[in-house]
This record gives C-alpha cells, structure tokens and sequence, in this order.
C-alpha cells in the first residue's frame, strides 16, 4: 500500500490494473533487490518486504531495505529474518555489491529499523489473512523454507513463489547461481514442496543488463533518487564489467521474479522438473533442471523462465524510477500525506 502521496505526483496505472499480485518480497538489497522492491511498490499489492542474509549480512541488508521503504514513504512493514543460512556457512557477495551491499552512492539514512525481527511470523501470518499471496524471493531461500517448514499448510494458502535463482549455468560456481549457492538446503526444501513455482534464473536475468548508457539514462532522469540509483548502477555495472571478460553491463536480476507476475507478457518458459544439488563434489547449489524429453521423467513443478523482452521489461524499469524518483522528490519535500492511491 501506497501512502504519503503528493497530489502532483503521478501514480501510473499498471497494465494489470485490477489484476495486481499480492505479494510478500523477500530479499536482501542488494543493487537489483532495489530495483524489484520499486516495480512491487509500483505494481502490486505489496503486503510487506522480508529480509534475509545474502548479498550482505542481516543488519545491511534489513538497513537498505528500511531506506528505500522511508525514501518512498511506502506504507509497507519491513520485517527482518534469518540471519544465517539452514546449515550452510554464512557467506556473502561484498565481491559483486560491495560491502554495505549497496556501494555506489550514498544512501539517505532510514527514519526507522525493521517492523521486527520475526519475517517467518510475518509470512506465515500473512498468507494465511489472505489466500492467494505470492511469496517473491530474490535472496537465499532461507525465510521462505521456514515459513513452509514452520506452517505446512502454507502450501495450499499461497499462489506460490515467484523466485530469482538457478539457471543452466552458474555464477558463484560454474554450476551454481548465488542464490541456491548460499543456501541449498533451504532451496531444496522449496522445491520439493509442491508449491507452484516460477524461477528466473540467470538464463533470463542475464538478458536484462543494466550498461553504462543505461546508468547515464537513470542519471538524466534527473532526481535525487534517480541520481542515487545510477550511482549504484554504476557501481554495480562497473563491478561486472571489470570481473567478466565481455560483460557490457550487470545483470538485473531480481526485478525478473516480481515481472514474471506484474508483466508476465514480457517474459516466456517452460515448465520443468527442478531439484536441487546439495551434494555435489563441484555441482552443490545447482538447479538441475530436467530438459529431457523422454516419457518417464518427473512431472514439472517449476515455470523455468528463458527469455525476457529486454527492452520492455528496461521500459518497466525506467517508468518505475521515474515514478519513485518524482515520489522521493515529493517525500522529501514534505508534501503532504493524503490517503494512499492505487492504481
Ligand atoms: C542474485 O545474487 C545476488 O547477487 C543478486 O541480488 C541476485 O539476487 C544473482 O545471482
Ligand atoms: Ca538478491
């Protein structure tokens, strides 16, 4: 829910309206965690956002989370969760987001902390006031496998989980992607749930690439906000660049898991078996992903993402910074705070 909102600032209408997802985002910002909590704040019923270690520990990401939520004045609960994976070591991505898990730019200081510090109550208590929430992780899965272990029953409350992770390659590993990689126990225990489930993986998000030119058009926005986030995609894309051997750009992960149920025209699969490797000697944290055709595989239990419209899905991008961007604007000036308007 929206609330704080000047008259003068625009709220566009999302090309869903009617129809917006409710949703619980589960993340741990994170440069792409960011910009997937603007397109949920924008384009669904964003019941709250949880937070997890990964890219950075609990208290950095919980503390990035909390800033975006105050710098847009969004009416939504920030509750923190697992600090540590289920039995994996802790391990983070200062390497890719760098320390604070948002270098780049800096960040105005949140006027609040975290709701509480019990995300699993808040996913659990939420899905089960209101049938047919989606849960939207793009962190380690650690939140969300408690939240099922915790409340079996989720399972038949929930519309299912729209994830970030996996892919037919890997990034922290050649077979494993970040997020499985960090937690593959938790993953595990998400994929054999039988919920429905919809994975962007690295397939699809490494289609959507943040450049240096497309840091420059955030830049020419020209706002505060926009300012501050083509600093971090600077940062970010700067990152990739200097570590790949042709990279043009970052990868825009996370905001993928949120499109695939805000834009789903935008982006097309196939349904897949998907397990998850937690023993292997060099493959542990892989989504192995059955391509097969043969008559006796397992059934699918997964929506495996392959292609995105990149120019549409940047489009969704922009529009959303250029919303937040005249939404911070009017926070920070004060500008009133009528009830929350809704597309
Ligand atoms: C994932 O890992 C993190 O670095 C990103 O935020 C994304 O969720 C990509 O592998
Ligand atoms: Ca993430």
């Amino acid at each position: 829910m929206l609330t704080g909102m000047a008259p003068t600032v625009p709220e566009p209408a999302s090309e869903r309206a009617g129809a917006r997802p409710r949703i619980v985002l589960d993340c741990d910002p994170g440069h792409d965690d960011v910009i997937a909590i603007l397109v949920a704040a924008l384009h669904t019923d964003l019941a709250g956002i949880t937070t997890v270690a990964g890219n950075a520990p609990l208290d950095r990401t919980t503390y990035n989370a909390c800033v975006m939520r105050d710098a847009l004045a969004l009416d939504v609960p920030v509750h923190s969760g697992a600090a540590r994976p289920l039995t994996a070591p802790p391990r983070f991505a200062g390497f890719v987001h760098g320390e604070s898990g948002l270098d780049g730019a800096d960040l105005p200081a949140p006027e609040r902390g975290a709701d509480s510090t019990d995300a699993v109550a808040f996913i659990v208590d939420t899905c089960r006031a209101s049938e047919g929430t989606w849960l939207v992780p793009t962190g380690p899965l650690t939140n969300i496998a408690l939240a099922l272990r915790t409340a079996p029953d989720l399972a038949g409350r929930i519309a299912g989980v729209s994830l970030m992770g996996g892919g037919t390659f890997g990034n922290r590993s050649p077979m494993a992607e970040f997020n499985i990689w960090a937690d593959p126990e938790a993953a595990a225990v998400v994929f054999g749930s039988g919920v429905p489930l919809t994975m962007a993986g690295l397939d699809v998000t490494h289609q959507l690439v943040v450049t240096l030119e497309r840091a420059d058009e955030v830049a020419a926005l020209d706002s505060p906000f926009t300012t501050m986030i083509a600093g971090l995609f600077r940062f970010f894309a700067g990152n990739y660049i200097a570590r790949h051997d042709a990279a043009t750009g970052a990868a825009l992960h996370d905001p993928l898991a949120v499109m695939a149920l805000t834009h789903p025209a935008l982006l097309d699969g196939t349904d897949r078996h998907v397990t998850i490797e937690t023993r292997g000697e060099h493959t542990t944290g892989m989504t192995v992903i059955d391509r097969r055709d043969i008559s006796d595989r397992e059934p699918p239990n997964c929506h495996v993402l392959e292609h995105v419209d990149d120019a549409g899905a940047w489009q969704v991008v922009v529009d959303a910074l250029r919303w937040a961007g005249e939404r911070a604007a009017a926070v920070a000036a004060g500008a009133g705070s009528p009830p929350g308007v809704q597309p």
